[in-house]
């Protein structure tokens, strides 16, 4: 595999709304990020990715951009941005922002051009389309809820929109909308930016003409993931944005991809592939359902092993995938993979070691770093994220409860992740000296920063470790690069894995376990305490080939080849 400058960093991923906020509005802003460059140099991390900031009204939390050639003023200004750039570099971090591209806002000034004159040049620029006799053309429903056509005021035509109906999709067929979002990225890779993370981007290509296809609901609608599923050739426009803006810059980039087959995969992510990375989805959407959250079952520990072993055994000579737990838009993940009894802090370390030991790019969350649950809602008023009501909805619709749907709401809601950061156990935990935009988690009085830092038995201390082994001078190598072969694999809730180096390799292996666990494994007879890379508990029981493993102690052992 041709070696690439960021194969052995660590990634961090910002959501800025939440993260620092430096002028007292209770809003996370890019002064804020550069206030506590520090803190993530110290964690160790060197590839941030910042979630949108561009000019938007925020239906979508920023995921709706009115211009992509400015900053929203909540957020700071331009120069806060170049200064951003410039002072991460100074610290050897580089930075990622959000590509958003399938759509934009409707208050961007192309669609309001388009809504004054549907037929005009701007107007192309979109999905519009007459109404038959009051009627849409298709039954696609909305990732958010409800069909994805909106009509447009005092004419007889309608938009499509795949997201929120403020989320009017782009039309990418038209080469004019291409060349302007090219010189849009190229624009932006020209400030220094090493790249982005891709928003979204499978839904750039729509199986056209348009028809409808079997609903799935009583709502007559057929789900926009199957729809997208019959779109076919949309390569031919990420192969021209890799080189007209990705190559000639050597970007970075990361798509957010979902179910690629093993050939799309190599398309992807393969030598020469439209993006550098993608992210690893196949733990995210596993007991995921069509018909919505209330259907969603949550992953054991056996489902989680299977699907990691299933993408490591995917990627193995195609590509480089990035593995999470979570991002903003899921549960946070201790609170997601662990069971019950896991969530204390040797679980939570127990689960930030298996997956950021298998071969990839380890993204983290802010706010993983510390450990963080899903927040506590007590009326569904405290929630803001728009899924999050249309499931809300969703639930009630099919016969739950209202406090069934609230539980169901706190499991999956995205606003778990979007809680701001606890910095201390101070007023609104020192993320702001206003009122937080949404409320803090109520966890921040244990679950802070200042606290981990000191400690070293933190998560935080565990993370800078686990870090830190990407760069080791004799394992490095391995951590990066070696090949994941699972082991033990028939060992219930025992998760375990070589990783394969030229010059050595390592043995991963984890106890999600209620109880102690003890495991036989012929490459153990020759080990000792000598060989211990990382341990989260303070036993080490190894005798003659055999281990005992504590609930949720996880192990990383050094062996010569
Ligand atoms: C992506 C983003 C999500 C957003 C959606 C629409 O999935 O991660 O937050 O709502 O795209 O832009
Ligand atoms: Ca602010």
């Amino acid at each position: 595999m041709e070696r690439k400058w960021w194969h052995n960093k660590t990634a961090y991923q910002i959501y800025p709304k939440s993260f620092y906020d430096s002028n007292g509005d209770g809003i996370g802003d890019i002064p804020g990020i550069i206030e506590k460059l520090d803190y993530l140099k110290e964690l160790g991390v060197e590839i941030l990715w910042l979630s949108p900031v561009y000019l938007s009204p925020c239906a979508d939390q920023g995921y709706d951009i009115a211009d992509y050639y400015q900053i929203d003023p909540k957020f700071g200004t331009m120069e806060d941005m170049d200064r951003l750039i410039r002072e991460a570099r100074d610290r050897g971090m580089e930075i990622l922002m959000d590509l958003v591209v399938n759509h934009c806002s409707d208050e961007h000034e192309w669609f309001q051009k388009a809504c004054a004159d549907p037929d005009g040049e701007y107007g192309k620029l979109f999905y519009i389309e007459d109404m038959k006799d009051g009627k849409v053309p298709c039954n696609w429903r909305s990732y958010f809820g409800g069909s994805v056509w909106e009509p447009i005021p005092g004419t007889n035509k309608c938009y499509l929109h795949a997201f929120h109906k403020k989320q009017p999709d782009l039309n990418w067929e038209n080469p004019k909308l291409r060349e302007s979002v090219y010189k849009m990225i190229n624009w932006w890779l020209d400030k220094g930016l090493a790249g982005f993370r891709i928003d979204a981007i499978i839904n750039i290509k729509k199986p056209l003409p348009f028809c409808s296809y079997p609903a799935d609901r009583e709502d007559g609608l057929c789900d926009m993931g199957r729809v997208m599923e019959k779109a076919h050739g949309i390569g031919a426009f990420l192969g021209e944005m890799q080189e007209q803006c990705f190559r000639p810059y050597d970007a970075f980039t990361v798509g957010e991809v979902f179910n690629a087959s093993d050939e799309a995969l190599s398309d992807f992510i393969g030598e020469d592939g439209w993006f550098s990375s993608m992210f690893d989805f196949r733990q995210t959407v596993e007991g995921k359902s069509d018909k919505g959250w209330y259907d969603c079952r949550i992953p054991e520990p056996e489902d989680y092993k299977r699907c990691c072993f299933e993408s490591q055994r995917q990627a193995r000579g195609r590509g480089y995938l990035s593995n999470i737990i979570e991002n903003h838009d899921e549960p946070r993940g201790v609170s997601h993979y662990l069971p019950e009894y896991a969530r204390n802090e040797t679980g939570k370390k127990l689960l930030a070691a298996m997956y950021f030991m298998l071969k990839g790019l380890p993204f983290i969350y802010q706010g993983q770093e510390l450990g963080m649950e899903n927040t506590v809602f007590t009326s569904i008023e405290q929630v803001d994220d728009i899924s999050s009501l249309d499931e809300y909805r969703r639930c009630l619709e099919v016969g739950c409860s209202e406090k069934q749907a609230l539980e169901i709401v706190n499991h999956y809601s995205r606003d778990n992740g979007r809680t701001p950061f606890p910095w201390s156990d101070g007023e609104a935990g020192g993320f702001t000296t206003g009122t937080p935009w949404i409320s803090m988690n109520p966890s921040y009085k244990t679950v802070n920063a200042a606290d981990q830092m000191k400690r070293s038995d933190s998560m935080f201390s565990y993370y800078q470790e686990l870090i830190r082994l990407r760069k080791d001078q004799t394992y490095g190598e391995t951590v990066v690069y070696g090949e994941t072969e699972p082991c033990l694999v028939e060992e219930k809730n025992i998760m375990a894995y070589f990783r394969r180096g030229e010059k050595n390799s390592l043995l991963v292996i984890g106890n999600f376990d209620r109880c102690e666990r003890t495991v036989r494994l012929k490459e153990l007879e020759e080990l000792s305490s000598a060989n211990l890379l990382l341990n989260n508990c303070e036993s080490f029981r190894l005798k003659q080939g055999s281990l005992t493993l504590e609930s949720c102690q996880a192990l990383v052992l050094a062996l010569q080849n």
